[in-house]
């Protein structure tokens, strides 16, 4: 039988999971079950991280011991604070956060073989600290120093305390949450999938969550909240909108924030967040990100449409991500960083379902290289490295 090559591993099923599930041509995601449609205007983040990493959704008496624990766990070791304090405070945020969730294993036990908990509790601790340091280096790149967590806070209205140093406006914190609700997990995505093939080597949360840092970084993936916001202010003025998306594609450049592997139709947490993002955009007293982003859409989606009639690119969930993080206030280049502190619920829940079960993961390749052939000794190579 010919070999047959998936080079994006596009349809290929490489494993199971019982988190989320993405069904791609009705565009519906659910969590455990749960629609996101019904989760994402009743649900708390921290319900989400509950159904996510313990396999049920809270009663009352849970949930309350969820949030002491997150509570508990959020502030930063000390030395962290001091590391990001002497780096350059031009680095980028997302090489900030990979490298200080990598540090965070330095200040937990490992046993003999060098291997820290993957736990339940590890993986709250992941949960609780990844927005700290978003918004320690947040301040401390600005020449301000890091404020203190809360425990008693949710996660979202906690992360917004500690960049601002204010309690946040409600519909602020209440769209923050709603956030990382729709963020929190998605099936094999390539985050994902890289946190996956780690702890399939069995290494361990903190090392698995690294890689899924790392993976989240492009713009093909978490970057493109950062790449779309870039393109809102390129765009400027609703007016423009048209202009700008047909100016880019006849430089065959992609619209960031539009088109999607599993949706062939609309992502459904675009939904959700086009309407925060309106809402926002009101109570943000005329911010113009959403219009932006509206005109944008409908421009991208008519221009497409007119090159071929049958696409299936429309906006996907970075899309609208864009103005409702500019409209807290958020800056373009930590956009990444958020989608991370909502993600993180899943990749936690993956590395532990992946513990439990494992397999290692480990594909195959064809190699179109060249043929066998002698070994070439130094003082016979040409300047090519072949024999002369
Ligand atoms: N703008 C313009 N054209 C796009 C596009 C976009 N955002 N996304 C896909 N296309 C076009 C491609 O140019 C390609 O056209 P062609 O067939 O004429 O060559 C076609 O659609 C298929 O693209 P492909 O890259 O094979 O699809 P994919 O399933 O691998 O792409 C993404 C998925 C997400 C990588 C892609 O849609 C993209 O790059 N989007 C922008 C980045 C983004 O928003 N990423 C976040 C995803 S949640």
């Amino acid at each position: 039988m010919p070999t047959v090559v998936d080079r994006g591993l596009e349809g290929v099923v490489v494993g199971s999971t019982k988190l989320s599930n993405v069904e791609g041509t009705v565009g519906r995601l659910t969590y455990r079950g749960f629609d996101i449609d019904d989760l994402a205007p009743s649900a708390t983040f921290e319900e989400i991280v509950h159904l996510l990493l313990y396999g049920h959704l809270p009663n009352r008496t849970e949930l309350e011991t969820l949030k002491r624990e997150l509570g508990s766990r959020r502030s930063l070791p000390e030395p962290l604070i001091s590391a990001m304090q002497n780096v350059p405070k031009t680095a980028w945020p997302m090489d900030v956060l990979r490298t200080i969730v990598s540090g965070l294993g330095l200040f937990s036990p490992v046993n003999a073989r060098g291997e820290h908990l993957s736990d339940v509790h590890t993986a709250i601790e992941l949960v609780a600290k990844t927005p700290t340091i978003v918004a320690a280096w947040d301040r401390i790149r600005r020449g301000l120093d890091a404020v203190e967590p809360r425990a008693d806070l949710s996660q979202a209205s906690n992360f917004l305390y500690m960049r601002s140093g204010k309690m946040p406006h409600a519909i602020e914190a209440d769209a923050l949450d709603t956030y990382f609700v729709l963020l929190a997990d998605h099936s094999y995505n390539a985050s994902t999938f890289a946190a996956r093939v780690t702890a399939s080597t069995r290494a361990d949360l903190y090392a698995s969550v690294t890689a899924a840092l790392a993976t989240l970084q492009g713009d093909l993936h978490g970057g493109a909240a950062t790449a779309s916001f870039r393109a809102l202010t390129e765009v400027g003025d609703p007016e423009n909108a048209e202009g700008y998306v047909r100016e880019a594609l006849a430089r065959n450049e992609r619209i960031m924030g539009m088109g999607h592997r599993e949706y062939k139709v609309r992502d459904p947490r675009a939904r959700h967040l086009e309407a925060m993002a309106k809402k926002l955009s009101e109570q943000e007293g005329n911010s113009r990100w959403y219009e932006i982003a509206s005109r944008l859409e409908d421009a991208s989606r008519k221009v497409l449409q007119e090159k071929k009639p049958d696409n299936t690119i429309y906006a996907n969930v970075d899309f609208y991500t864009a103005p409702v993080l500019a409209d807290l206030g958020i800056p373009g280049d930590e956009f990444t960083c958020l989608f991370a502190c909502g993600r993180i619920a899943g990749w936690t829940g993956h590395i532990l379902e992946q513990l439990a079960d494992n397999r290692l993961i480990r594909p195959q390749a064809t190699y179109d290289g060249p043929p066998p052939g002698p070994f070439v000794p130094i003082e016979k190579r040409d300047v090519n490295g072949a024999r002369n």
